[in-house]
């Protein structure tokens, strides 16, 4: 029997990709579909052009829906942007039945709890995800529900937006005649998170690093959790037009060299090495040394490390233990990797590649796709999770039977 379909959509700053998947046990997914086309309504993750943005988004989700032979109604869309805040949190409450086992309710409520932070009306909770538990005193309960105690603490990470830029998300989504799920806003670095790293990894503590268009997403783990995440408002785009000005050269010579010829290495660069520009106001194109360009690419991925690794210090204690792992599209930039081992020091540094499985998986098993294919797992996962609750409530129900009754129950849209 064929698994439910799930999609992934990423609306990022330079391209809008789309990710059809088939949900299988445990949580898996087959991808089956894949549409990506251009997009140019976003300034550093937040939506500048909602036309643009929804055009970008219709297109990419028919390509994938053709792709897939699917008729595509909901998706999980990814999140980023300098509006972005996140902090660590802790919910503390009293068991329901103390000296009796704690239960889903009392965890729930405990979690609610995290989530009254200061919120103003302006912002939405996004995130919040459970680090670990204190049962009367007890620290380090990865899951309380079934142990013994009276009094239940949760720490937690809890990520906020403002309501504006998540609304005019959904809203470019809805134009292109689709639904965001329920729970379906992803922040983009723990999508990409979810489709690059290992457990081992997020166990160890590790830095996921997402290097796009317009943003770099950082999320760090530390024992299996999300511990710290940020957006910040520099990305690939930053580096062509750091060329555009420094070359004096229109954005797309820009963009053109660093593709072609870019490094973030100068010191790999041979002295003698040319390249022919297209300068603006000039007519021929002139002789440039390729090490001027590699320099000025250098300097800003430079920056950007140092940027990177101010975040993660601020954000968590100790480095993280399994390193950076680097991903999105600048992260293919040549020589970026050594860069960012020569700013962060004694950190193993790696290149994130998504892990997947299916038909289209050999042409998104890289980078700029990472976010795409996780906002498609976590998807998968979260359905599994709801038919696993379902399965607890309504045996034997069938599933229109249970979709019925979930709506009814619990207001649920998808009903
Ligand atoms: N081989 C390469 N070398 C250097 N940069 C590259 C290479 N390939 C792609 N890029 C850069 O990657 C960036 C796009 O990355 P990606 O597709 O991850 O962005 P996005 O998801 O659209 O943006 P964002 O995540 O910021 O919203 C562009 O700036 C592009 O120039
Ligand atoms: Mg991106």
């Amino acid at each position: 029997m064929p698994g439910e379909i799930v999609v992934g959509l990423d609306v990022g700053t330079t391209k809008t990709c789309a990710i059809v998947g088939e949900a299988g046990p445990g949580g898996s997914v087959e991808l089956t579909g894949v549409g990506v086309t251009p997009c140019h309504g976003l300034k550093k993750g937040a939506v500048v052009d909602l036309v643009a943005t929804t055009k970008s988004i219709r297109e990419s989700v028919e390509k994938a829906a053709r792709q897939a032979q699917v008729e595509i109604r909901t998706v999980t869309v990814g999140i980023t942007g300098e509006h972005i805040a996140s902090m660590n949190t802790r919910g503390n409450v009293s068991v329901e039945h103390p000296g009796d086992e704690i239960s889903e309710l009392d965890r729930d409520r405990a979690l609610k709890q995290a989530k009254v932070i200061l919120c103003p009306p302006d912002r939405q909770i996004l995130h919040a995800e459970p680090s670990h538990y204190t049962v009367d005193g007890q620290n380090g309960i990865r899951q309380p529900v079934g142990m013994v105690g009276s009094r239940l603490e949760v720490e937690a990470h809890v990520v906020t937006g403002a309501r504006s830029y998540v609304e005019n998300i959904i809203k470019s989504v809805e134009r292109a005649g689709l639904a965001v799920e329920e729970d379906g806003i992803v922040l983009e670095s723990l999508a990409a998170a979810e489709a690059v790293l290992s457990p081992d990894e997020r166990e160890m503590g590790v830095a996921l690093v997402d290097i796009g268009g317009g943003t770099t997403d950082l999320a760090v783990f530390q024992k299996g959790s999300v511990c710290h995440s940020a957006v910040i408002p520099v990305g690939g785009w930053h580096m062509t037009h750091d060329l555009s000005v420094g070359l004096t050269v229109s954005e797309e010579e820009a963009e053109r060299l660093k593709l072609e010829y870019g490094t973030a290495l100068t010191e790999n660069v041979p002295e003698s090495e040319d390249v022919l520009v297209h300068r603006i106001n000039s007519e021929e194109p002139t002789p440039l040394p390729r090490k001027v360009l590699a320099e000025i690419l250098e300097a800003r991925v430079e920056e950007l490390f140092e940027l990177i690794g101010k975040e993660i210090a601020e954000g968590c204690k100790g480095k993280p233990r399994a390193g950076l792992v680097i991903t999105g599209g600048a992260a293919q930039l040549p020589g970026i990797l050594v860069v960012a081992d020569r700013v962060l020091k004694e950190t193993e540094v790696r290149l994130g590649l998504p892990r997947c499985a299916g038909g289209v998986a050999d042409s998104v098993a890289k980078p700029p796709y990472a976010a795409a294919v996780g906002l498609v797992m976590l998807a998968a996962r979260r359905h599994e999770q709801v038919s696993q609750e379902d399965g607890h409530l309504l045996n034997p129900m069938n599933g229109w039977l249970k979709k019925v009754v979930r709506s009814v129950f619990k207001g649920d849209p998808r009903g």
